[in-house]
C-alpha cells in the first residue's frame, strides 16, 4: 500500500443521515484504521441514508474521482427491507470478493449468533476495493480483526 492514501468510509443510516444518532459507527470505523494503519491516511467521510442510488453515487465518487484504494461501509447488510448496503456494493463492482464476507461472519458467529444475520461482502471497483461491516460499533473491530490482514495485500494485487 502506498504512503499518504485516501480511504472512504461510508457510515449507512436513515437514522444517523437525519442528525436523529450520533454518528458513532463512522467514527468507530476511522479509530479502528488508525490502530491498523501505520503510514498516514485521509479519510474521505460520509453519512448516507439506506438509498442504493445515493450508496452507488458515493462509491462512484470516492473510486473514481477521489482515488480511494479501499471503501470501509458500516451498516444497512441487515435483512430489513431498507438495508441495502450489499446490493449497492454489488452493482459498483466488476467483482465480487465473497471471501471476505465468508470469514467476517465466520468470526462474528464467535461474539454473536445473529451474526448469520450480516450479508456483508466485498468487491473490487477498478482499482478500489470496497468493504462491508455491520452498524453495530462492537461488530467493526470483531470485523475488521478478522480481514484487515487480507487487505493491503489485496489493494497491492489491485493497482
Ligand atoms: N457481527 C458482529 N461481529 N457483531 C454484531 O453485533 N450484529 C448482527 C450482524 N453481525 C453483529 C454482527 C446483527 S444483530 C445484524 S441485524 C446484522 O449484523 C446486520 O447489521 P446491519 O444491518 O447494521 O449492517
Amino acid at each position: 500500500m502506498a504512503t499518504n492514501i485516501k480511504i472512504g468510509v461510508i457510515n449507512v443510516s436513515d437514522r444517523a443521515s437525519k442528525g436523529i444518532y450520533e454518528d458513532i459507527p463512522g467514527k468507530a470505523v476511522v479509530s479502528t484504521l488508525n490502530e491498523y494503519l501505520v503510514s498516514e491516511w485521509t479519510p474521505v467521510y460520509q453519512v448516507i441514508p439506506d438509498e442504493q442510488d445515493q450508496l452507488e453515487a458515493a462509491f462512484k465518487k470516492m473510486a473514481d474521482s477521489e482515488g480511494c484504494c479501499l471503501i470501509v461501509t458500516t451498516g444497512g447488510t441487515g435483512p430489513a427491507k431498507r438495508d441495502v448496503t450489499p446490493e449497492a456494493t454489488e452493482a459498483v463492482c466488476q467483482k465480487m470478493m465473497p471471501g471476505f464476507g465468508e470469514l467476517m461472519r465466520q468470526e462474528s458467529l464467535k461474539y454473536v449468533p445473529t451474526a448469520i444475520l450480516s450479508r456483508q461482502t466485498a468487491g473490487i471497483r477498478n482499482r478500489t476495493l470496497i468493504v462491508n461491516l455491520p452498524g453495530k460499533p462492537k461488530a467493526i473491530r470483531e470485523c475488521l480483526d478478522a480481514v484487515f490482514p487480507a487487505i493491503p495485500y489485496c489493494i497491492d494485487l489491485i493497482e
